[in-house]
């Protein structure tokens, strides 16, 4: 139906009769003639209805509304002197129309595509409509051509993509499972893959020995700005490899990536352990885009004469005093905005935030005087400050005292002008992340129970156990993580009882694992890369939704298709299910 798309003509077409075809941008009638910008996936021409040319196109043209889809041919003529729009790519022609054909009307549209301001329930219950603007064809123009070049890069590298169940069982990753009920056997259920993990550890098993896959994974949890219901990893597996190999070949497929899309980013990403990420930024996934680091000043409040910090400083093990540096602070802030950060903090639990200011005399703040002059000197000179710096202090248990100071940090940057390079992309590894945490009395595996642990020759303390697992940041966003696994039953086996997992239990789970480890497992380990959360740093959206064609809200459900939805009665008796009435 059409020769050209709307931007494939330029200056070189004039003269020549060509079609196009799309919806209907905009239409000015300017009595008697009538321009129509023509949109379709590359861009828009602007098509010219004059009754000196076609008294019949005139004629359909004005009955045009916008979103009509039009089939237009005609000819390509420069546009009048003065009549150019270089805000077009196609400013300087027109096509002068011949023939025109409404191939469907269009009602009104419920939002205006350039209007950033509709709320999200109109856009998500019109996601076919929001998809038409340009800036989401672009985000799913990138999407697909990185997808792509992970596919090129992977099976350059002799990877073999397989795919793995998604009725299955479940595969724990830290998130509840979705259900969903077998009809045959009633009263059981399938879990959809959190992600395909075991069954790429199986296929290592069976000798594939590479293994990708671009799967889709549903993770049943609290839902953030990073984070969907159902969401697509990179996900790979190799046998007889360690850390290095591994993370060789994921710098390999981010590089290629980002080249692909046009970003220049480093071949190498520089590494941090889990423990110096945790002391320096307070987070596992620092943003490496500014410095800020969090200086330890313990040792010196130890000396304070203010009973609560001295008490604090007692516990060198368990508790920590960090200083955060925030250059110029005190001419940037107000005193309310200071007064606010304390509310800020509070909110993650910090019982309160101390801080000095650095004038012309030397330090000032409350707190200065529960200070030798010697110490608030050793403060000075072991934060580098300057005048005019401010200086916060979070004191407390390490865990929480890491969490707010670290969210802090991000906090205080993101409020100060040119601190964070929007342009920049810092990607960091974070190595050496501990085997297990103890949360509320629990013992869970920070990554997931299959990581290999370095050593488990000493379980007096558990937290201090490391694994040989490592996680990729870019600008502090988790992009993806693996680690080596447990090839060895008899070790998946220990792991399982350390974390409270019965025999029985482990059997009903994992039964199926623990059987194939018998049988010649090689050593393997992977990584999963989160395919939309790489889109979205390179699209440079701060939404997840943007970058998935049909997301999810908040609150998991799909405005768009109405889904959940309740099921009838019959298919809840197939289904062996009787619906209690929500408490
Ligand atoms: P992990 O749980 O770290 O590892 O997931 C890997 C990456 O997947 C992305 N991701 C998500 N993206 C969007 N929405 C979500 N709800 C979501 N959850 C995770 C993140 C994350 O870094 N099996 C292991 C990998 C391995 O060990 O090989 C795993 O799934 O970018």
């Amino acid at each position: 139906m059409r020769t050209h798309y709307c931007t494939h003509v330029n200056e070189t077409n004039i003269k020549e009769t060509i079609s196009v075809a799309g919806w209907v941008n905009s239409r000015r009638d300017h009595g008697g003639i009538i321009f129509i910008d023509l949109r379709d996936k590359s861009g828009i021409l602007q098509l010219v209805a004059d009754p000196k040319d076609s008294q019949e196109a005139l004629r359909i043209a004005e009955n045009i509304r916008d979103e009509f889809v039009l089939i237009a041919k005609g000819t390509i003529r420069a546009r009048g002197e003065g009549l150019e729009n270089p805000n077009l790519k196609t400013g300087t022609i027109e096509l002068v129309i011949e023939e025109l054909i409404i191939e469907n009307k269009s009602k009104a549209m419920p939002f205006d595509l350039n209007d950033d301001k509709v709320n999200d329930e109109i856009r998500l219950k019109n996601r076919f409509l929001e998809l038409r603007s340009s800036k989401s064809y672009d985000i799913f123009k990138l999407r697909s051509k990185a997808s792509m070049q992970v596919r090129n890069t992977l099976d350059e590298l002799g990877f073999l993509d397989v795919e793995t169940p998604i009725l299955t069982k479940s595969t724990p990753e830290g998130a509840r499972d979705y259900l969903v009920p077998s009809r045959v056997h009633g009263g059981e259920f399938y879990a959809l893959p959190q992600s395909p993990q075991l069954f790429k550890q199986l296929l290592m098993v069976s000798g594939f020995d590479k293994y990708f896959q671009i799967a889709k994974c549903f993770r049943d949890e609290d839902l953030r700005a990073d984070r969907q219901p159902e969401f697509t990893q990179i996900d790979v597996e190799m046998s007889f490899c360690n850390q290095e190999d591994i993370i060789k070949i994921a710098e390999k497929v981010i590089y290629d990536v980002f080249t692909k899309c046009n970003k220049e980013i480093p071949k190498t990403f520089k590494r941090m352990t889990y423990n110096n990420a945790m002391e320096t930024y307070g987070t596992d996934k620092p943003d490496t885009r500014f410095d800020m680091p969090l200086i330890d000043v313990i040792d010196i409040f130890a000396n304070s004469t203010n009973d609560i910090f001295a008490n604090i400083a007692k516990d060198k093990k368990n508790n920590r005093i960090k200083a955060l540096k925030c250059p110029n602070g005190d001419n940037i802030f107000s005193k309310r905005q200071m007064k606010g950060f304390e509310e800020y903090v509070r909110k993650f639990k910090a019982k309160g935030l101390g801080y000095f200011q650095y004038k012309e005399d030397g330090l000032k703040g409350p707190l200065t005087k529960f200070f030798s002059d010697a110490d608030l000197e050793e403060i000075i000179k072991i934060t580098n400050l300057e005048v005019g710096d401010v200086i916060f202090f979070g004191a407390g248990d390490k865990k929480t005292v890491w969490d707010y100071m670290g969210r802090f940090r991000l906090y205080l940057a993101s409020l100060i002008d040119g601190m964070i390079d929007p342009d920049s992309y810092e990607f960091l590894w974070v190595v050496d992340f501990p085997m297990f945490e103890i949360s509320d009395g629990k013992i869970k595996a920070l990554h997931h129970p299959f990581t290999m642990p370095k050593s488990l020759d000493n379980l007096e303390n558990l937290e201090a156990i490391e694994s040989i697992a490592y996680d990729i940041v870019l600008n502090g966003t988790e992009l993806g993580g693996g680690s080596i696994r447990i090839h060895k039953e008899e070790i998946q086996s220990k792991i399982f009882d350390i974390m409270g997992i019965s025999k029985q239990e482990a059997n009903d789970k994992f039964g199926f694992l623990l059987e194939a480890l018998k049988y010649g497992a090689p050593s393997h380990g992977g990584f999963a890369l989160g395919l939309d959360r790489m889109i979205m740093l390179l699209a440079k959206t701060d939404s997840i939704r943007d970058v998935i064609a049909f997301p999810k809200t908040q609150k998991a459900q799909c405005l768009l298709t109405q889904a959940p939805s309740g099921i009838d009665e019959l298919q809840l008796k197939e289904l062996s299910l009787r619906i209690r009435k929500q408490v």
